[in-house]
């Protein structure tokens, strides 16, 4: 089927609701590979986004389709009453990761994608917290589309159609220093919001806080470590320390979101490393598989998860540790264990920023460049370097996917991911496995796309 019917087909026949096409008309690839995906013509994309970081090992990572393949072979489907090895061996290889770095023993639950794993985790908090149903989330959060996870998440449009089934969450605002506490000391800046968030603790007039009774009217607090969603925004170093008193202070659960930020994308396991606090439940999804697999979990605290307070049945999906995920994702985590991939992405992340701060003193439209890890940012903006200029970045995008840029001889194309609270953040989560080559390569093309959109745009 050409190409010009397999879309003809798609507006007829596919729902548009389980997706959004950002690019008119939207790209079909064929073929994917290490950083690159191809199109039909053969043209190789350099990809900075990899599946919003699903793919953090690279396309057909060689050793983690071995495991697919070989499970494949082996002991592909069995009905969750069954055991299987990988998903005890998986259980395990997480929980004693969690036992050795926070003292702290658990128990690991899986789930077919992010957001049904975050609606488990609200299980664990409701039920710990005697059926107690708001949460805390922060601005520019996001936790995923299914009901209970797009109540926690804040876009009102996610919801704006749907009416409420489960409560929405009282979002508090994230550190988010570029847009927020500029001509602020960074670390003043973290003090700051953590002020301003136990301000609500204060007196029983704030709203959240019965002193009398030492009971918060909110169960947990969500959090991503680094916004994903919402633009790789990296808060300052000490803000979750403040938080994380403040909540313990007040019985309030601390639940991390480790879906897009897991797996090493900021140079640990989990992004919450970085900042010292234990959580409650870490909930993880996306890149366990490679994107092999849809398979997803969290890790809770025995208190919250053990057999006596979350009883057999508590959740359940047919496809809940399925024998391919859980062998892809033990794969994953032997591979993490055998290879430094702290070294290796702090050094290829820091190669990386220093690429994106020298484009940003050659295009005074990138407001702000940070990162942490292999995940990193550019903030897209007017002259001024901090009006956001959606419009600016929107062709960036389009012009990476037209497949025409040029390097030597050969015909390029570049795929970037657009995040960010006005949609105008270039968010960048290149595969782990990326080379200095490609990182320079990546570079380039990033100041072609930006130096043709300028010129669109006059
Ligand atoms: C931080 C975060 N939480 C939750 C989700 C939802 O996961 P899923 O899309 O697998 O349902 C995502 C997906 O992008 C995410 O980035």
């Amino acid at each position: 089927m050409s190409e010009a019917e397999l879309l003809a087909d798609e507006a007829r026949y596919c729902s548009f609701g389980d997706t959004v096409h950002y690019v008119e008309p939207p790209k079909v690839f064929e073929r994917c590979q290490g950083s690159f995906l191809f199109d039909g013509r053969g043209v190789p994309y350099l990809d900075l986004q990899m599946w919003y970081s699903a793919v953090n090992f690279g396309y057909a990572n060689p050793r983690l389709n071995a495991a697919m393949k070989h499970q494949l072979d082996t002991l592909p489907q069995i009905a969750s009453q069954y055991l299987h090895a990988s998903k005890i061996e998986l259980s395990k290889a997480i929980a004693e990761d969690a036992l050795r770095k926070w003292d702290q023993k658990g128990r690991v639950h899986f789930n077919v994608g992010g957001s049904q794993s975050i609606e488990d985790s609200l299980k664990l908090v409701r039920n710990a917290s005697a059926g107690k149903s708001l949460m805390f989330a922060f601005e520019g959060g996001y936790h995923g589309r299914t009901l209970a996870a797009s109540a926690i998440t804040s876009s009102y449009r996610y919801r704006r159609r749907f009416g409420h089934f489960g409560e929405r969450a009282n979002f508090v605002p994230f550190p988010y220093h570029f847009r927020g506490g500029r001509g602020i000391d960074k670390e003043a800046y973290g003090e700051l919001c953590v002020k301003q968030f136990a301000r609500l603790f204060e007196t029983e007039y704030n709203g959240v806080w019965d002193a009398k009774a030492q009971q918060c009217e909110y169960a947990a607090f969500y959090v991503e470590a680094v916004q994903g969603t919402g633009g790789y925004v990296i808060p300052p170093a000490n803000y979750f320390a403040g938080l994380k008193r403040v909540l313990d202070r007040h019985g309030i659960l601390l639940v991390v979101d480790e879906i897009q930020m897991g797996f090493y994308r900021t140079g640990k396991l989990w992004a919450i490393e970085h900042f010292g606090v234990t959580p409650d439940i870490l909930v993880f999804g996306k890149a366990l598989t490679n994107g092999l697999n849809p398979l997803a979990g969290l890790w809770a605290k025995e208190a919250l998860i053990g057999p006596a307070v979350f009883p057999p049945g508590s959740t359940h999906s047919t496809f809940a540790s399925n024998p391919l995920g859980t062998a892809v994702g033990l794969e994953t985590m032997k591979m993490l264990a055998e290879t430094d991939y702290a070294s290796m992405v702090r050094e290829k992340g820091a190669h990386f920023l220093q690429g994106l701060r020298d484009l940003q003193r050659r295009h005074p439209e990138i407001g702000d460049v940070d990162g942490l890890g292999l995940a990193l940012r550019a903030e897209i903006c007017e002259a001024d370097g901090f009006t956001p200029n959606k419009r600016l970045v929107d062709r960036m995008v389009d012009i990476g996917l037209a497949g025409d840029l040029g390097h030597g001889s050969d015909k390029l194309g570049l795929v970037l991911d657009i995040g960010g609270y006005y949609k105008n953040v270039i968010t960048l989560a290149p595969s782990l496995h990326i080379t200095a080559e490609e990182i320079e390569l990546g570079l380039i093309l990033l100041d072609q796309v930006l130096s043709r959109a300028k010129r669109d745009l006059g």
